[in-house]
């Protein structure tokens, strides 16, 4: 038998040490978190995607009554990458949340399982590793890669 460790290293930086491209994408996540439409959860998601023909997406979290039909921010933000610019790859994805206090988390908020799935794809488009930002008010967690934010994941079919 063989053990195989998987683990993953990550930066956490404070604001000012990261580029100024990084820089404008926290910023461009954390104001998106004003377009998010949360009146269930009161948890207003903001995700940012800097493509490779320059422009920025943005995305925020849609709830819905019927709550499953909702969509995480990162997956609104991804989504609508793909329908705007087919041809466009990732470069970086950067994330931020306010709490129910409407105040940004001062941890980051990390992707749940089905938008790291979902970004993962768009990882595999860019054919190399697309850099995640989480970022809270303390702290930005610099991910190397969408797909070490999913060990073992399902790419193949
Ligand atoms: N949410 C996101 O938008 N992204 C995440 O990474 C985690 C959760 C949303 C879903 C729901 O609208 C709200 O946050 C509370 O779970």
């Amino acid at each position: 038998m063989k053990e195989l460790d998987i683990t993953l290293r990550l930066q956490s930086l404070a604001p000012e040490e990261l580029s100024e491209q990084e820089r404008a994408l926290v910023h461009a996540a954390m104001a998106a978190t004003e377009r998010s439409y949360a009146p269930y959860s009161n948890f207003r998601v903001g995700a940012a995607i800097l493509l490779d023909n320059g422009e920025i997406i943005e995305g925020a979290n849609q709830e819905n009554v019927a709550y499953p039909s909702g969509t995480c921010a990162e997956r609104s933000a991804c989504f609508y990458a793909g329908a705007r610019y087919p041809d466009a790859r990732f470069k970086c994805i950067a994330v931020a949340a306010r709490g129910t206090d409407g105040k940004f988390t001062p941890l980051p908020t990390a992707p749940c399982g089905a938008c790291r799935q979902a970004l993962l794809e768009y990882e595999v488009l860019a054919g190399r590793p697309v850099p995640v930002l989480l970022a809270g008010a303390d702290a930005v967690y610099r991910i190397p890669s969408v797909a070490s934010l999913l060990p073992l994941a399902f790419t193949e079919f």
